[in-house]
C-alpha cells in the first residue's frame, strides 16, 4: 500500500515535472481541486476527447455529437433534480475544524478492511506459492471470513443510510464504528448535514432583476432538452444517440487524489434514446461496447472490472460503472446508467412541451428510454497516466522512467534527433520535421547527448524516435527507435510516414475496439 502511495507522489510530480498538469493559479499558492493542463497534457487531453469522440460519431449505431451552453435555464436544474437532491453528506470535526463527507469516511473505513482482507491473501500466496488457490483461500479462512463478515454488515449499514437519506443513521455509523478524524485523531464530531453542490452564478444586472442560474454539474441535461432539436433537424429514427464532450463543475468538499475528483472537470457524455422495453438489451449492448473502447488501448484487461450497482437510484432499471485499477484501488472512471424515460418526462412536465418522439414502423408516439454512458475525461487521463508508468531497471544497474502510453493518445508521436549539430545532419533533421509535421506531432531535439534525449522521450511518452546520423547522409536512412523495447532498425526516410501511420494514427486504435 505504501508502495503504491508512493508511486501515486510519484505520477503526480511527473506530470508536473514535464508539462502535463498543473495545479491552477500556482503562483497564488493553489485553488482547490483546479488544476490546468500543460503543453503535453493538453495534447493528451485532446487526443483522448478524439478517441472518444471518433468512437461515438463515426463507429457506433446512429450517434450524432452536439456542443450546448454551461449556462442553462435554470428550471433545468429543478426538473433533473439538482436542485432538490444533488446533495454530499458533510460532517465536521469540532477540534481540527476539517469538514469531510460522511459518506467517504465510512467508505475509507470499507476500503481499510478491504486492505486487511488483501493482505491475508497477499501473506498466504507468498507463503504456499505456485500452488496457491486464491478463491478457496478467501472461502475458507477464518481470519478472511471474519475480515468479510465485518465489512459486509458496514456495507449493509451503510448502504441503507445512505438509500434512505438518513443523516443521523450516518452519524451514527461513523461513532459506532470509531471513526476518528485523521488531523485531529478525535472522535468530536457534529451533526450530520446536506451540502448542494452546484455551483451558483448571476446572469444580468441586479437592476434588470438578476437570474440565479448554475455552472451545469452534468453535460447530460443538455442533450435531453435538445433531444427534440436532433431529432427533427437530423431526422434521427429511435435507436439513436447524442454525444457530447464538455465542462462541468462540482463543488466538491472532499476534493482529492489529483485529478479523480475536481470542482471543475469535463465529461464525455452520450444518451441514447431507445423504445421503452428494449432498454435493457440496448444496456447490455453499451456496457459491453464501452469496456471493449477501453481495453483497446492496451492498458492490460486485468486493470478493468464492472461494478454493477446494486443500489439503484428511483428512476434507473440497471446501472454499472467501468473500473480501472488506480495505485489507490479500483475507481470509477465511466458510468452506463438505463435511466428509463425519466429526465425527458420531467422536462415535459417542467417545460409544459411534448418530448415525445412519432415511431412510424409501430404508430405511435412514446417517450423514449435512455441508457446514458458517462465518462471524465480527467479520470481517463489520470488511468492511462497511471497505467502507463513505469521505472523500469536496464541492464548494468541504470534505470529509466517510461510511460508506455497508447501510441494513437500518445502527445508527440515521433522525436528527430540529429546526433551531432554539424555535417548538414541538423538540415536533415529540420527537412525530416518538415515533411512529417502536417500529419504527426514531431519534436526536433538537438541538445544534450542521444542517451538524455532517449530517456526525455521515454519519460513523456513518445513511441518513436530516430537519429540522423552519417550514414543518413549516404544512403536517406535512419534509425528508428521503439520506446516500449528500445530495439532499433534502420528505415529508409522515404518509409517513415507510412510506419508512423500504421502505428500511431487514431484509425489503428479504433480498429481495436
Ligand atoms: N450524467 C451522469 C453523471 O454525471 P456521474 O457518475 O456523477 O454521472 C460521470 O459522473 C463521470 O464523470 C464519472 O464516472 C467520473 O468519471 C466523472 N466525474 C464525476 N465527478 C467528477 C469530479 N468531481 N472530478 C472528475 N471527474 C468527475
Amino acid at each position: 500500500m505504501a508502495q503504491q502511495e508512493d508511486l501515486f507522489k510519484k505520477v503526480i510530480a511527473h506530470c508536473k515535472e514535464y508539462g502535463f498538469v498543473f495545479p491552477s493559479s500556482e503562483i497564488y499558492d493553489g485553488l482547490g481541486a483546479v488544476y490546468d493542463y500543460g503543453q503535453l497534457g493538453s495534447e493528451l487531453k485532446n487526443n483522448i476527447k478524439r478517441y472518444w469522440w471518433e468512437a461515438m460519431t463515426l463507429l457506433a449505431p446512429n450517434v450524432v455529437g452536439i456542443d450546448s451552453a454551461i449556462f442553462m435555464h435554470p428550471k433545468i436544474w429543478k426538473a433533473s433534480g439538482h436542485v432538490d437532491a444533488f446533495n454530499d453528506p458533510l460532517i465536521d470535526n469540532k477540534d481540527s475544524k476539517k469538514r469531510y463527507r460522511a459518506d467517504v469516511l465510512i467508505e475509507d473505513q470499507l476500503a481499510k478492511i478491504e486492505e486487511k482482507i488483501n493482505k491475508e491473501v497477499a501473506k498466504a500466496a507468498k507463503k504456499f506459492g505456485e500452488s496457491f488457490d486464491e478463491a478457496q483461500f478467501r472461502s475458507t479462512n477464518g481470519r478472511v471470513l471474519e475480515y468479510q463478515a465485518k465489512w459486509e454488515e458496514l456495507h449493509n449499514r451503510f448502504a441503507a443510510a445512505m438509500n434512505d437519506t438518513n443523516l443521523e443513521e450516518l452519524r451514527q455509523i461513523i461513532l459506532d464504528y470509531e471513526i476518528v478524524c485523521p488531523i485531529s485523531g478525535t472522535r468530536n464530531w457534529t451533526e450530520v448535514r446536506q451540502f448542494n453542490l452546484m455551483f451558483a452564478t448571476e446572469m444580468g444586472s441586479t437592476a434588470d432583476g438578476a437570474m440565479k442560474v448554475y455552472l451545469r454539474p452534468e453535460t447530460a441535461q443538455g442533450i435531453f432538452v435538445n433531444f427534440l432539436n436532433v431529432q427533427k433537424t437530423g431526422r434521427m429514427k429511435v435507436p439513436f444517440g447524442i454525444a457530447q464532450i464538455g465542462k462541468a463543475f462540482r463543488n466538491e468538499i472532499v476534493a482529492r487524489q489529483f485529478i479523480f475528483r475536481m470542482r471543475e472537470f469535463e465529461q464525455m457524455e452520450m444518451q441514447f434514446f431507445v423504445r421503452p422495453g428494449e432498454e435493457l438489451k440496448w444496456f447490455d449492448f453499451w456496457k459491453d461496447l464501452r469496456l471493449r473502447w477501453h481495453k483497446a488501448l492496451g492498458l492490460g484487461d486485468k486493470k478493468y472490472r464492472y461494478h454493477d450497482h446494486e443500489k439503484l437510484a428511483h428512476y434507473a432499471n440497471a446501472a454499472t460503472d467501468i473500473e480501472f485499477e488506480m495505485p489507490f484501488g479500483f475507481k470509477e472512471v465511466e458510468g452506463i446508467h438505463s435511466r428509463t424515460d425519466f429526465d425527458l418526462k420531467r422536462h415535459e412536465e417542467f417545460s409544459g412541451k411534448k418530448m415525445q418522439y412519432f415511431d412510424p414502423e409501430l404508430g405511435e408516439s412514446y417517450v423514449p428510454y435512455v441508457i446514458e454512458t458517462s465518462i471524465g475525461v480527467d479520470r481517463m487521463f489520470l488511468s492511462l497516466i497511471c497505467g502507463s508508468y513505469e521505472e523500469e531497471a536496464l541492464e548494468g544497474g541504470d534505470k529509466r522512467t517510461v510511460l508506455r502510453l497508447p501510441a494513437a493518445l500518445a502527445p508527440v508521436k515521433l522525436a528527430i534527433l540529429p546526433l551531432v549539430r554539424k555535417d548538414g545532419l541538423d538540415a536533415k533533421a529540420q527537412e525530416i520535421y518538415d515533411e512529417l509535421k502536417f500529419d504527426f506531432n514531431c519534436q526536433l531535439d538537438e541538445k544534450d547527448s542521444i542517451g538524455k534525449r532517449y530517456r526525455r522521450q521515454d519519460a513523456i511518452g513518445t513511441p518513436y524516435c530516430v537519429t540522423i546520423d552519417h550514414q543518413t547522409m549516404e544512403d536517406g536512412t535512419v534509425t528508428l527507435r521503439h520506446r516500449d523495447t528500445m530495439q532499433q532498425e534502420r528505415v529508409a526516410i522515404s518509409e517513415l510516414s507510412r510506419v508512423l501511420y500504421e502505428a500511431t494514427s487514431l484509425k489503428s486504435l479504433l480498429r481495436k475496439i
